[in-house]
């Protein structure tokens, strides 16, 4: 994977995701190894964020190397100067780029025009590094991801994008249920008909058939950053999709509770549910850095 480019889970192959997870779960063991000395990574956010940040950092200083943060106000991409003057200024003094953008296509042209790694650290499409976390977390939970069921109740966004494109290269049975019109696009849809890895996604509408038979439930806002103004006009079609305590009794007993994070207690999920044994929302958090550690190395150090 040396050199690549971490835009789309679709830039993995199942083999490449299967890597990345076991050299996770080695690194998660024994430690990461200072593989990446002397190497730098740019962090170019221009929403706020928590876990990817603070991952990230980590993830290279666990590895021998550093961060460098670039904030949105700081840089003002495409006002200040364009995305692909940015992205080569920075791949001239840094080793690899994580950009979080509002726009898929600013992480695509900063990947088009930097001539290092670029991974994205969220877009309005895709979250890919949280899918990978997401998936060390249910690895670690429930051993081999072939045939499980993850049900994800709410917006078919770019959490669920990447976590349905994960799902299939896992051979996981993805189901997202969601309100009409919220849903995965047909696009995205048609797209995990074709891809390899032998699992399925199914969108629904139903969100107590979709829990049914799941080993997990995950959920995530009901709007986006970005989107946060249309939150008030969503809610009351959201609220069937509560990951909460009454949802909770259609799925069987031992189902875990997932969520990104940041939560909105008492929207998308309640208070109950991420509190509970059967919560893993904190591993999943922590589990960022362990595979994002595996990414860098991967992007970077392999020979
Ligand atoms: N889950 C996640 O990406 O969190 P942050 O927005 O805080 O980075
Ligand atoms: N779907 C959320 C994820 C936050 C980590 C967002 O884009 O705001």
């Amino acid at each position: 994977m040396r050199g690549r480019d971490l835009v789309s889970i679709l830039d993995l192959t199942p083999d490449d995701l299967e890597r990345l997870l076991e050299v996770a779960l080695g690194m998660k063991r024994d430690g990461p190894g200072r593989l990446l000395e002397g190497q730098t990574l740019a962090l170019l956010f221009e929403k706020p964020s928590l876990r990817t940040r603070v991952s990230f950092e980590q993830a290279m200083r666990r590895l021998g190397g550093s961060a460098l943060y670039l904030s949105g106000p700081e840089v003002q991409m495409g006002e200040r100067e364009p995305a692909r003057d940015v992205a080569r200024v920075i791949a001239r003094m840094t080793q690899a780029i994580a950009a979080r953008t509002f726009a898929h296509e600013t992480v695509l042209e900063i990947a088009r025009y930097a001539d290092v790694p670029v991974i994205n650290a969220l877009t309005e499409e895709e979250h890919p590094c949280q899918a990978l976390a997401d998936l060390l977390t249910l690895r670690e939970r429930l051993g081999a991801l072939g045939g499980i069921r993850l049900a994800y109740v709410g917006e078919g966004n770019n959490v669920a994008r990447s976590l349905a494109y994960a799902s299939v290269l896992a051979g996981i049975d993805f189901v997202c249920a969601s309100p009409e019109g919220y849903g995965l696009p047909a696009e995205v849809l048609e797209r995990c008909r074709h891809l390899p890895g032998g699992g399925r996604v199914e969108q629904t509408v139903d969100p107590q058939a979709a829990v049914a038979g799941a080993s997990a439930v995950y959920t995530d806002v009901w709007a986006s950053m970005g989107f946060e103004h249309e939150l008030s006009d969503r809610i009351e079609h959201f609220r069937p999709y509560q990951l909460g305590e009454a949802l909770l009794e259609h799925a069987p007993g031992g189902a875990l509770v997932m969520h990104d994070l940041p939560a909105h207690r008492g929207e998308e999920i309640s208070d109950g549910a991420i509190e509970s044994d059967r919560s893993v929302v904190f591993d999943q958090a922590e589990n960022r850095m362990h595979a994002q550690q595996a990414a860098l190395a991967l992007l970077l150090a392999e020979g």
